[in-house]
């Protein structure tokens, strides 16, 4: 009988308990046995495993976060903590691994193919910024509680003439800022891939309201070059000349924490069946997410230590609504 492990690991992202469910489910019918490793890469290292039965992934797939637990794990960046994981595995005669995960996750994912391990990647973060998946599991729940987020900041700026300076995750990808700045009629967004020059982004508030706008909108990445805090910083020590002040929102955490929409309940399930399908044909070292709506596999070396740029049309587009 072949033995396949699942993990998440990095940051947790809504959709990755549809795809636990979907490795476990798919594998049983395959006549696999099936373990869960807690809490990531920690776990595998300290071989901290719990089989898993078709039943005890009933009722997870609209859970957020993961029943498995996650976790950031340095020790697990070091060569003697893959080769800990790797005998871990070895040890319960594992014969392949699901690791759930984004990009550094993925990073490990390779790290242990580079040790003999059968390892298939599923492409799994809010920041959508892991080449090899057009949307990564997770990013479109994310961006949906942004956007709701946003409408209401809008209702109230609104009331008030006021100016909000939304900050959104993603690391070092503006992904969520872009798409949530684009759908959410932000009157700026500032993104790290195009610096922006603050007197640019207080001009597009100022002609917000010269054209008759009773708020303004700025959606910000956390990962900009000037962040919320030096934005706000920036504007408040020239409120007077810019004439308007603002309200800073961090969204953070509460971003990650949501049910899982259709899409990314649907994707996870694709990708989590075709991972174990992908094993159960002897092929691994490969990445899996959706390009063009297929599933496709992508080998896991070639997704390592890149990073997927953003839409340059949705990036002029952007500039061109913002108006
Ligand atoms: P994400 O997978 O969401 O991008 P992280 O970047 O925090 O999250 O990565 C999750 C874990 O993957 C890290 O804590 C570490 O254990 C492992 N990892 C990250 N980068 C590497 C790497 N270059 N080589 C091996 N393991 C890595
Ligand atoms: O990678 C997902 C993410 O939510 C990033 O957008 C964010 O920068 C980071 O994780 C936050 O990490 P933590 O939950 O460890 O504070």
């Amino acid at each position: 009988m072949k033995r396949v492990a699942v993990l998440t690991s990095g940051g947790d992202a809504p959709g990755m308990n549809a795809a636990i469910r979907a490795v476990v489910r798919t594998g049983v019918s395959f006549g696999f046995e099936l373990l869960g490793v807690r809490h990531g890469y920690a776990g595998l290292m300290a071989g901290d495993f719990i089989p898993l039965g078709a039943r005890d992934v009933g009722g997870i797939i609209q859970r957020g976060g993961t029943v498995l637990g996650t976790s950031r794990c340095p020790a697990f960046l070091t060569e003697p903590g893959q080769q800990a994981a790797a005998r871990q595995l070895r040890d319960r005669d594992v014969s392949g691994l699901v690791v759930i995960g984004g990009n550094g996750s993925q990073a490990g994912a390779h790290a242990l193919a580079s040790l003999g391990v059968a390892v298939v990647g599923v492409a799994s973060t809010i920041d959508n910024d892991l080449p090899g998946s057009d949307v990564t599991i997770g990013a479109t729940t994310a961006l949906d509680i942004a956007l709701e987020s946003i409408d209401r900041l809008r209702v109230t700026a609104s009331a008030h003439g006021r100016v909000f300076l939304v900050e959104l995750m993603g690391r070092t990808c503006g992904y969520l800022a872009l798409i949530a700045g684009i759908t959410g009629g932000a009157e700026a967004i500032v993104i790290p891939e195009i610096p922006q020059d603050p007197e640019k982004i207080a001009t597009s508030v100022r002609e917000a309201y010269a054209r008759g706008k009773s708020h303004a909108i700025v959606v910000i990445a956390e990962g900009a070059e000037r962040n919320a805090d030096a934005l706000s910083q920036y504007f408040t020590q020239h409120a007077e000349r810019l004439g308007f002040e603002l309200r800073v929102i961090k969204l953070g955490h509460v971003q990650r924490g949501g049910s899982p929409c259709t899409f990314d309940r649907l994707t996870a399930t694709l990708l989590g069946t075709a991972a174990v399908e992908q094993l159960r044909a002897g092929r691994h070292g490969v990445l899996l997410g959706m390009i063009d709506g297929q599933v496709t596999p992508t080998a896991l070396r070639d997704v390592i230590g890149r990073r997927k740029p953003l839409d340059e049309r949705l990036i002029r587009l952007a500039q061109a609504l913002a108006e």
